[in-house]
């Protein structure tokens, strides 16, 4: 086992827009644990529950997730693929976000996800990409057959003691698994101020994989950007929030209330068309011994 980067913490951290361990209603997640190593990996049945129901939440606010979230930069993408790759399986791939970016590229993209309302929303943008119902944990394609396995914004609902050795499976030898997160960058003010409503992120730096001898050359890099967004995506991008789907409706209600001041009130939003959302995305990637 090697953990990533010598700075990081020995603490598995919750990632992204989904594991804040700050948030309003109390989530916390440690879905990235050691593989092979039982200390971490067992978690109160109670908790892994509400994991299990949080990863398969998204279906009921599929249009809402595609409207809202952020699509990955192009630095990010580029990075994690490598040279020479044709084969590509989007792992968790929701309605696309990611997808659509490899199939712009010419790649020969196969989807896979839990959630046939998220499965729906991308068969209605790439009608030619192959988009199958499966699991990390039991991916339906057959064993090496492709070169590279991404996975954006998802590898943190995995049960990584069996998504490891699927992952492993269906690459090629010489693979590359590529994990992707947008985090935001909550150093400006009313992303700050909007992370104490729907829960901070986690400092980027801060994000640990670990992964079995089988995977070498395992790298991390960060990509700064910006999107770009009306107010009513931001709103979509916090309903589309497993805790905010997942939530009691008067908390749900109130954090997108409280959302709807902020751009109200705060003096870089009121009355703005458009929000610039700065992110930092954080990507990580392996190779698959040969
Ligand atoms: C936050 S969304 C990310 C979707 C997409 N990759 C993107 O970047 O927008 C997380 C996705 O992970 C999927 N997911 C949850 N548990 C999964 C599992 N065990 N195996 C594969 N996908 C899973 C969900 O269905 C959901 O579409």
């Amino acid at each position: 086992m090697r953990p990533l980067g010598e700075e990081q913490t020995t603490a598995t951290s919750p990632v992204g827009e989904e594991t804040t361990a700050t948030s309003p209603v109390g989530e916390e997640t440690t879905a990235i644990r050691p593989v092979g190593e039982e200390t971490t990996a067992i978690r109160p049945v109670g908790d892994q529950t509400t994991a299990i129901t949080r990863s398969l939440s998204f279906g009921s606010e599929a249009a809402a997730y595609e409207r809202g979230r952020p699509s990955y930069p192009p630095e990010a993408i580029d990075w994690l693929l490598p040279r020479g790759a044709r084969a590509v399986l989007d792992l968790g791939a929701g309605t696309g976000k990611l997808t659509t970016r490899l199939v712009e590229r010419g790649l020969s993209v196969v989807a896979v996800d839990p959630i046939p309302e998220m499965l729906e929303v991308l068969r209605h943008s790439l009608p030619d990409t192959p988009a199958l119902l499966g699991t990390a944990e039991e991916i339906p394609l057959p064993d090496a057959s492709v070169d590279v396995v991404l996975v954006a914004q998802a590898w943190h609902w995995f049960d990584p003691m069996r998504a490891v050795p699927e992952v492993a499976r269906v690459l090629r030898p010489g693979g590359r698994l590529g994990l992707v997160w947008n985090t935001r960058d909550e150093r400006m003010g009313w992303v700050r101020d909007l992370g104490r409503i729907i829960g901070a992120e986690h400092d980027p730096l801060s994000r640990e994989v670990t992964l079995p001898e089988s995977f070498a050359d395992l790298q991390r890099e960060q990509v700064e950007w910006t999107s770009y967004l009306t107010p009513q995506a931001l709103i979509d991008l916090v309903a589309s929030r497993s805790y905010c789907i997942t939530s009691p409706t008067e908390v749900r209600t109130r954090t997108l209330d409280e959302v709807r001041e902020l751009l109200a009130t705060h003096p870089a939003l009121a009355n703005s068309t458009g929000l610039a959302l700065p992110y930092v995305t954080v990507c990580i990637r392996a190779t698959l011994a040969s």
